[in-house]
Protein backbone atom coordinates (compact mmCIF):
# COMPACT_ATOMS: atom_id res chain seq x y z
CA UNK A 1 0.00 0.00 0.00
CA UNK A 2 1.36 3.53 -1.22
CA UNK A 3 2.48 5.87 1.74
CA UNK A 4 0.06 8.30 2.79
CA UNK A 5 1.31 11.92 1.37
CA UNK A 6 1.89 14.97 3.72
CA UNK A 7 3.07 18.27 2.74
CA UNK A 8 4.82 20.28 5.36
CA UNK A 9 4.75 24.39 4.81
CA UNK A 10 8.14 25.10 5.78
CA UNK A 11 11.53 23.47 7.17
CA UNK A 12 10.22 22.79 10.78
CA UNK A 13 12.27 20.41 13.36
CA UNK A 14 14.03 17.95 11.85
CA UNK A 15 12.63 15.26 14.88
CA UNK A 16 9.28 15.84 13.80
CA UNK A 17 9.89 15.28 10.28
CA UNK A 18 11.73 12.40 11.04
CA UNK A 19 8.87 10.82 12.86
CA UNK A 20 6.44 11.84 9.77
CA UNK A 21 9.27 10.20 7.55
CA UNK A 22 8.63 7.01 9.01
CA UNK A 23 5.12 6.43 8.13
CA UNK A 24 4.45 8.53 5.64
CA UNK A 25 5.64 10.06 1.99
CA UNK A 26 6.72 13.69 3.04
CA UNK A 27 7.45 16.50 1.16
CA UNK A 28 8.42 20.08 2.79
CA UNK A 29 8.83 23.32 1.54
CA UNK A 30 12.12 24.29 1.92
CA UNK A 31 11.61 28.16 1.38
CA UNK A 32 11.54 30.62 4.23
CA UNK A 33 8.79 32.13 1.94
CA UNK A 34 5.60 30.44 2.50
CA UNK A 35 4.54 28.56 -0.53
CA UNK A 36 2.40 29.95 -3.55
CA UNK A 37 -1.46 29.40 -3.94
CA UNK A 38 -0.97 27.30 -6.60
CA UNK A 39 1.87 25.08 -4.65
CA UNK A 40 -0.92 24.70 -1.74
CA UNK A 41 -3.66 23.68 -4.08
CA UNK A 42 -1.48 21.37 -5.81
CA UNK A 43 -0.94 19.33 -2.67
CA UNK A 44 -4.08 19.86 -1.22
CA UNK A 45 -5.32 17.88 -4.17
CA UNK A 46 -3.25 14.98 -3.37
CA UNK A 47 -2.01 15.01 0.58
CA UNK A 48 -3.63 12.73 3.47
CA UNK A 49 -2.50 15.89 5.71
CA UNK A 50 -0.93 19.02 5.84
CA UNK A 51 1.34 20.97 8.26
CA UNK A 52 0.80 24.86 7.79
CA UNK A 53 1.71 27.72 9.83
CA UNK A 54 0.50 30.80 10.27
CA UNK A 55 0.81 32.51 7.24
CA UNK A 56 -0.69 30.08 5.32
CA UNK A 57 -3.88 31.31 4.10
CA UNK A 58 -6.37 28.37 4.47
CA UNK A 59 -9.79 29.52 2.95
CA UNK A 60 -12.43 27.88 2.01
CA UNK A 61 -11.84 28.07 -1.87
CA UNK A 62 -8.19 26.21 -1.38
CA UNK A 63 -10.34 23.72 1.23
CA UNK A 64 -13.32 22.91 -1.83
CA UNK A 65 -10.70 21.38 -3.93
CA UNK A 66 -9.14 19.50 -1.58
CA UNK A 67 -9.34 15.75 -2.58
CA UNK A 68 -11.65 13.01 -0.76
CA UNK A 69 -8.40 11.70 0.66
CA UNK A 70 -7.33 14.80 2.64
CA UNK A 71 -8.22 14.08 6.32
CA UNK A 72 -5.49 16.69 8.38
CA UNK A 73 -4.47 20.18 8.55
CA UNK A 74 -2.02 20.17 11.54
CA UNK A 75 -1.62 23.91 12.16
CA UNK A 76 2.24 24.30 14.05
CA UNK A 77 0.50 27.31 16.23
CA UNK A 78 -2.18 27.79 18.77
CA UNK A 79 -3.94 30.34 16.81
CA UNK A 80 -5.54 29.54 13.44
CA UNK A 81 -7.27 32.28 12.10
CA UNK A 82 -5.52 31.37 8.73
CA UNK A 83 -7.84 28.56 8.49
CA UNK A 84 -11.58 28.41 7.47
CA UNK A 85 -11.97 25.80 10.23
CA UNK A 86 -16.11 25.37 9.30
CA UNK A 87 -15.02 24.80 5.65
CA UNK A 88 -12.53 21.94 6.71
CA UNK A 89 -15.30 20.69 9.42
CA UNK A 90 -18.09 20.33 6.86
CA UNK A 91 -15.74 18.50 4.66
CA UNK A 92 -14.32 15.96 7.53
CA UNK A 93 -11.26 17.56 7.51
CA UNK A 94 -9.05 17.79 10.91
CA UNK A 95 -7.63 20.92 12.30
CA UNK A 96 -5.13 20.43 14.22
CA UNK A 97 -3.12 23.24 16.27
CA UNK A 98 -0.52 23.48 19.45
CA UNK A 99 -2.07 24.74 22.52
CA UNK A 100 0.35 25.01 25.62
CA UNK A 101 3.52 24.33 24.84
CA UNK A 102 3.58 28.05 23.75
CA UNK A 103 2.28 29.08 26.77
CA UNK A 104 5.57 30.04 28.83
CA UNK A 105 7.32 31.13 25.92
CA UNK A 106 4.61 33.58 24.85
CA UNK A 107 4.34 35.46 28.69
CA UNK A 108 8.19 35.83 28.89
CA UNK A 109 7.84 37.39 25.02
CA UNK A 110 5.14 39.70 26.25
CA UNK A 111 7.37 40.26 29.17
CA UNK A 112 10.50 41.11 27.50
CA UNK A 113 8.26 44.26 25.93
CA UNK A 114 6.91 45.19 28.76
CA UNK A 115 10.25 45.55 29.92
CA UNK A 116 11.48 47.10 27.09
CA UNK A 117 8.89 50.00 26.15
CA UNK A 118 8.28 50.74 29.86
CA UNK A 119 11.92 50.99 30.89
CA UNK A 120 12.85 52.56 26.90
CA UNK A 121 15.56 49.71 26.50
CA UNK A 122 15.45 50.22 22.61
CA UNK A 123 15.58 53.68 23.11
CA UNK A 124 18.71 53.67 25.37
CA UNK A 125 20.75 51.19 23.23
CA UNK A 126 20.04 53.07 20.22
CA UNK A 127 21.63 56.23 22.06
CA UNK A 128 24.62 54.19 22.91
CA UNK A 129 25.13 52.65 19.24
CA UNK A 130 24.22 56.05 17.68
CA UNK A 131 26.84 57.69 19.54
CA UNK A 132 24.38 60.32 21.02
CA UNK A 133 24.51 59.07 24.94
CA UNK A 134 23.66 62.00 26.61
CA UNK A 135 25.17 62.82 29.99
CA UNK A 136 23.17 61.15 33.24
CA UNK A 137 19.95 63.27 33.98
CA UNK A 138 17.25 63.70 35.99
CA UNK A 139 15.53 62.85 33.42
CA UNK A 140 17.19 61.22 30.57
CA UNK A 141 15.23 58.03 29.19
CA UNK A 142 13.13 57.86 32.43
CA UNK A 143 10.18 55.25 32.13
CA UNK A 144 7.72 53.62 33.88
CA UNK A 145 8.01 50.97 36.98
CA UNK A 146 7.10 47.58 36.51
CA UNK A 147 7.31 46.30 40.19
CA UNK A 148 4.23 47.61 42.23
CA UNK A 149 2.06 49.01 38.93
CA UNK A 150 -0.91 47.19 37.88
CA UNK A 151 -1.15 44.95 35.24
CA UNK A 152 -4.80 44.42 33.17
CA UNK A 153 -4.88 41.35 31.21
CA UNK A 154 -7.20 41.45 28.35
CA UNK A 155 -7.81 37.30 28.18
CA UNK A 156 -6.71 35.38 31.51
CA UNK A 157 -6.14 31.93 29.15
CA UNK A 158 -2.91 30.35 29.66
CA UNK A 159 -1.33 32.69 27.95
CA UNK A 160 -2.66 35.61 30.45
CA UNK A 161 -2.51 33.47 33.67
CA UNK A 162 1.58 32.72 32.63
CA UNK A 163 1.93 36.50 32.31
CA UNK A 164 -0.10 37.08 35.68
CA UNK A 165 2.19 34.65 37.28
CA UNK A 166 5.36 36.27 36.47
CA UNK A 167 3.33 39.71 37.96
CA UNK A 168 3.13 38.34 41.20
CA UNK A 169 7.19 38.17 41.48
CA UNK A 170 7.40 42.53 40.63
CA UNK A 171 4.22 42.77 43.41
CA UNK A 172 1.99 44.16 40.75
CA UNK A 173 -1.83 44.62 41.28
CA UNK A 174 -3.41 42.86 38.47
CA UNK A 175 -6.46 43.07 36.89
CA UNK A 176 -8.23 40.66 34.18
CA UNK A 177 -11.06 41.13 31.76
CA UNK A 178 -12.61 38.12 29.54
CA UNK A 179 -15.33 36.43 27.87
CA UNK A 180 -15.78 34.27 31.36
CA UNK A 181 -14.31 33.61 35.24
CA UNK A 182 -11.11 31.96 35.83
CA UNK A 183 -11.71 31.22 39.96
CA UNK A 184 -8.38 29.29 40.12
CA UNK A 185 -6.14 31.64 38.40
CA UNK A 186 -7.96 34.53 40.40
CA UNK A 187 -7.16 32.39 43.70
CA UNK A 188 -3.59 31.62 42.39
CA UNK A 189 -2.43 35.41 41.50
CA UNK A 190 -4.97 38.12 42.96
CA UNK A 191 -6.54 38.62 39.72
CA UNK A 192 -9.19 40.36 39.92
CA UNK A 193 -12.32 40.32 37.05
CA UNK A 194 -13.08 44.05 36.23
CA UNK A 195 -14.77 45.31 33.29
CA UNK A 196 -13.35 45.68 29.98
CA UNK A 197 -12.92 49.68 30.46
CA UNK A 198 -12.00 50.08 33.64
CA UNK A 199 -9.05 48.06 33.14
CA UNK A 200 -8.45 50.56 30.74
CA UNK A 201 -8.72 53.13 32.73
CA UNK A 202 -6.93 51.54 35.94
CA UNK A 203 -3.97 49.81 34.80
CA UNK A 204 -0.62 51.01 34.21
CA UNK A 205 0.60 48.11 31.74
CA UNK A 206 -2.49 46.73 29.52
CA UNK A 207 -1.83 43.37 27.58
CA UNK A 208 -3.82 41.65 25.09
CA UNK A 209 -4.28 37.82 25.74
CA UNK A 210 -7.26 36.97 23.45
CA UNK A 211 -8.02 34.61 20.27
CA UNK A 212 -8.75 37.22 17.46
CA UNK A 213 -12.32 36.53 16.14
CA UNK A 214 -14.84 38.25 13.36
CA UNK A 215 -16.15 39.78 16.45
CA UNK A 216 -13.02 41.58 18.55
CA UNK A 217 -11.22 42.72 15.22
CA UNK A 218 -9.98 46.44 16.12
CA UNK A 219 -11.29 45.86 19.86
CA UNK A 220 -8.56 48.85 20.58
CA UNK A 221 -9.38 51.54 18.81
CA UNK A 222 -9.31 55.11 19.99
CA UNK A 223 -12.26 54.93 22.55
CA UNK A 224 -10.35 52.50 23.92
CA UNK A 225 -7.09 54.16 23.77
CA UNK A 226 -8.29 57.16 24.97
CA UNK A 227 -9.69 55.65 27.78
CA UNK A 228 -6.04 54.55 28.99
CA UNK A 229 -4.01 56.18 31.65
CA UNK A 230 -1.35 58.48 30.23
CA UNK A 231 1.50 56.89 31.64
CA UNK A 232 -0.02 53.21 30.35
CA UNK A 233 1.96 51.00 28.29
CA UNK A 234 0.13 48.85 25.88
CA UNK A 235 1.27 45.52 24.99
CA UNK A 236 0.08 43.38 22.23
CA UNK A 237 1.71 39.34 21.77
CA UNK A 238 -1.69 37.64 20.76
CA UNK A 239 -3.41 38.91 16.67
CA UNK A 240 -2.06 42.24 15.33
CA UNK A 241 -6.37 42.20 13.92
CA UNK A 242 -7.29 43.24 17.72
CA UNK A 243 -5.88 47.00 17.41
CA UNK A 244 -6.66 49.72 15.36
CA UNK A 245 -3.14 50.57 14.22
CA UNK A 246 -4.39 54.45 13.21
CA UNK A 247 -6.17 54.63 16.80
CA UNK A 248 -2.74 53.29 17.98
CA UNK A 249 -0.75 56.23 16.26
CA UNK A 250 -3.16 58.76 17.40
CA UNK A 251 -2.53 57.61 21.06
CA UNK A 252 1.20 57.36 20.82
CA UNK A 253 1.24 60.70 18.89
CA UNK A 254 -0.89 62.39 20.88
CA UNK A 255 0.60 61.08 24.18
CA UNK A 256 -2.92 59.81 25.38
CA UNK A 257 -0.38 56.57 26.52
CA UNK A 258 3.22 56.30 27.09
CA UNK A 259 4.03 53.74 24.97
CA UNK A 260 3.50 50.45 23.17
CA UNK A 261 5.08 46.97 22.44
CA UNK A 262 3.91 45.08 19.17
CA UNK A 263 5.01 41.75 18.14
CA UNK A 264 2.09 41.77 16.08
CA UNK A 265 0.65 43.62 13.14
CA UNK A 266 -3.05 43.60 11.21
CA UNK A 267 -0.55 43.35 7.81
CA UNK A 268 2.40 41.61 8.40
CA UNK A 269 5.26 42.43 7.82
CA UNK A 270 3.82 46.25 8.24
CA UNK A 271 4.43 48.58 4.96
CA UNK A 272 7.60 50.10 5.17
CA UNK A 273 5.90 53.30 4.92
CA UNK A 274 3.46 53.34 7.79
CA UNK A 275 4.02 56.06 10.00
CA UNK A 276 4.06 53.68 12.83
CA UNK A 277 7.17 53.07 12.39
CA UNK A 278 8.40 56.64 13.29
CA UNK A 279 7.20 56.23 16.22
CA UNK A 280 9.77 56.93 19.06
CA UNK A 281 7.55 55.01 22.12
CA UNK A 282 6.92 51.84 20.14
CA UNK A 283 9.03 48.57 20.17
CA UNK A 284 8.17 46.51 17.26
CA UNK A 285 9.24 42.77 16.82
CA UNK A 286 8.21 40.65 13.91
CA UNK A 287 5.65 37.95 15.25
CA UNK A 288 8.21 35.80 17.33
CA UNK A 289 6.33 35.59 20.61
CA UNK A 290 7.05 31.52 20.63
CA UNK A 291 10.39 31.70 19.35
CA UNK A 292 12.44 29.90 21.48
CA UNK A 293 14.08 26.41 19.70
CA UNK A 294 12.62 24.51 22.35
CA UNK A 295 9.13 25.61 21.63
CA UNK A 296 9.38 25.55 18.13
CA UNK A 297 10.42 21.99 18.51
CA UNK A 298 7.66 21.28 20.54
CA UNK A 299 5.29 22.95 18.18
CA UNK A 300 6.40 21.01 15.49
CA UNK A 301 6.36 17.67 17.38
CA UNK A 302 2.52 18.14 18.89
CA UNK A 303 2.22 19.03 15.09
CA UNK A 304 3.73 15.48 13.54
CA UNK A 305 1.61 13.94 16.50
CA UNK A 306 -1.83 15.19 15.17
CA UNK A 307 -0.67 13.73 12.05
CA UNK A 308 0.47 10.43 13.07
CA UNK A 309 -2.99 9.47 15.11
CA UNK A 310 -4.92 10.86 11.42
CA UNK A 311 -2.69 8.30 9.55
CA UNK A 312 -3.67 5.89 12.38
CA UNK A 313 -7.05 6.14 12.12
CA UNK A 314 -7.27 7.81 15.45
CA UNK A 315 -9.37 11.13 16.07
CA UNK A 316 -6.32 14.10 16.72
CA UNK A 317 -5.16 14.91 20.35
CA UNK A 318 -5.15 18.47 19.69
CA UNK A 319 -8.42 19.14 17.73
CA UNK A 320 -9.94 22.43 17.08
CA UNK A 321 -12.81 20.77 15.54
CA UNK A 322 -14.22 17.50 16.88
CA UNK A 323 -17.45 18.78 14.76
CA UNK A 324 -15.65 17.38 11.66
CA UNK A 325 -16.42 14.06 12.99
CA UNK A 326 -19.58 14.06 12.25
CA UNK A 327 -19.05 15.00 8.41
CA UNK A 328 -15.98 12.09 8.09
CA UNK A 329 -17.89 8.96 8.20
CA UNK A 330 -17.65 7.01 5.18
CA UNK A 331 -13.78 8.92 4.03
C1 LIG B 1 0.44 31.13 17.63
O1 LIG B 1 0.84 29.99 17.90
O2 LIG B 1 -0.74 31.36 17.36
C2 LIG B 1 1.43 32.22 17.68
O3 LIG B 1 0.97 33.43 17.23
C3 LIG B 1 2.67 31.81 16.92
O4 LIG B 1 3.68 32.03 17.80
Amino acid sequence: MPKPKIFITRAIAPEAIAKLTEVADVEVWPHEMPPPREVLLEHIKTSFGIITLLTDPIDASLIAAASQNLRVIAQMAVGFDNIDVTAASNRGIYIGHTPGVLTETTADFAWALMMAVGRRVVEGHHEVQQGIWRPWGPNVLTGQDIFGARLGLVGLGRIGQAVARRAIGFNMDILYHDLQRFPEAEKATGAQFVAFEELLERSDYVSLHTFMSPQNKFMMGQSEFACMKPNAIFINTARGGLVDPGALLWALQNRRIAGAGLDVFETEPIPMDHPLLKEPNLVMTPHIASASKQTRTRMALMAAENVLAAISGNRIPYCVNPEADSFSKGK
